[in-house]
């Protein structure tokens, strides 16, 4: 059998059209998982392998996605770590982290005992995905730390860069655990049977290029060699509102770089160079505009990413909860007849 469109353009092999996956495809715009909410917390879910599982496949089977994501959360690590992590109708809270002492106890998790439930969901998604590749991932150390220093999302990023000013030692020494401890996550996703990877550096654009490089690159670069199956399993490294910096980002590494709507695909590319393969970069807002306006974006993303291999279709973040379900169907199908008629 051929390998899969998906995994063949990670590697910038030929295609014959682009794939096409969204980031947080398994998710609230589904009736399919809103349904199953209604029965369990959001962490139920995830810690459920054979739930977590059934809504890994729900867009897969629903839209012929080109990839599937494992359903789970980028903050699930902290539990392992040690820290106390609750969703709330507000978003997620964490314990905030500030202090040298808190920043020592945390701990390297174990996966295969502390997140045994992710390894399960990976091993039985596979059992059922057919072909599709299964993508693994993980949030990026700068991500994570972000959120374990404010206790939940935020806007300034306040406390966050105050702790990397005012105690760059306590910083780094979060960002050297944190790096660690997504490695382990990484490769025992892999171990369990996982595709390919994506780290997510969702928040790392509220910093200067300059503060990029200094705080964050070389934990990038550490956590890129830490990935035991490099140059086997690709990874996807996605950074959102970085187009001050990705020449940085392209140093840092990873065999795709994932980037939002802010930079046209194009010069994005030509900036971290063709050695990498590219995924995006459609503006989820998109799928609120008419049909011909969608159509209209949709083309201009392939158009820019042009013929050459390396483009994984996606949008630049992701699909926001309120977008309906046939908005998404039917960009899957733009992608596929557009793409395909520019290779013929
Ligand atoms: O389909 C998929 O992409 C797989 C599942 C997935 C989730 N979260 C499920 C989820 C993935 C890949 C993530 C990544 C994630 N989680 C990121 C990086 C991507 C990004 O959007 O920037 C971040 C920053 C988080 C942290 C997080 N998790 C927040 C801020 C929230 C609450 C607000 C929100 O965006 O929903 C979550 C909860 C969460 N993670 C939900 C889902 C389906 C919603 C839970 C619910 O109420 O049902």
């Amino acid at each position: 059998m051929p390998e899969p469109l998906f995994l063949r353009a990670c590697w910038r092999e030929e295609v014959e059209r682009t794939p096409v996956w969204l980031m947080r495809q398994a998710g609230r715009y589904m009736r399919a998982y809103r349904e199953m909410r209604r029965r369990h917390s959001f962490m139920e879910l995830c810690k459920n392998p054979r739930l977590a599982a059934e809504i890994t496949l729900q867009p897969v089977r629903a839209f012929g996605m080109d990839a599937a994501i494992i359903f789970s959360d980028i903050l699930l690590i902290a539990e392992g770590m040690g820290v106390r992590l609750e969703y709330t109708r507000a978003g997620p809270r964490l314990e905030p982290l500030r202090t040298p002492e808190q920043v020592e106890s945390l701990r390297v998790p174990d996966v295969s005992t502390q997140m045994p439930y992710l390894l399960e969901a990976i091993k039985l998604v596979k059992q059922k995905l057919g072909s599709t590749p299964l993508i693994g991932f993980a949030g990026a150390p700068f991500t994570l730390a972000s959120y374990l220093i404010e206790g939940g999302t935020s806007r300034s990023f306040m406390q966050t860069k105050r702790l990397m000013f005012t105690s760059p030692g306590t910083f780094s020494e979060l960002m050297r655990r944190l790096t660690d401890a997504v490695a382990e996550l990484l490769n025992a996703q892999v171990e369990a049977g996982a595709d390919a990877l994506q780290v997510f550096d969702s928040w790392v654009g509220c910093l200067s290029p300059g503060d990029y490089e200094r705080y964050v690159l070389p934990h990038m670069r550490e956590l890129m060699s830490g990935i035991d199956a490099r140059g086997e399993v690709p990874v996807i490294h996605f950074v959102n509102q970085a187009g001050g910096f990705l020449e940085s980002v392209s140093r840092a590494g990873g065999d795709v770089i994932g980037v939002d709507w802010r930079v046209p695909i194009d010069i994005a590319w030509r900036r971290i160079g063709y050695g990498f393969g590219i995924q995006g970069n459609l503006d989820p807002m998109a799928l609120f505009a008419p049909e011909h306006e969608l159509e209209l974006r949709v083309e201009e993303v392939l158009e820019r990413a042009g013929a050459r291999p390396g483009h994984i279709f996606n949008l630049g973040h992701g699909v926001h909860r309120a977008t309906p379900e046939r908005r998404v169907r039917l960009l899957v199908e733009l992608v596929r007849r557009l793409s395909s008629r520019r290779a013929g």
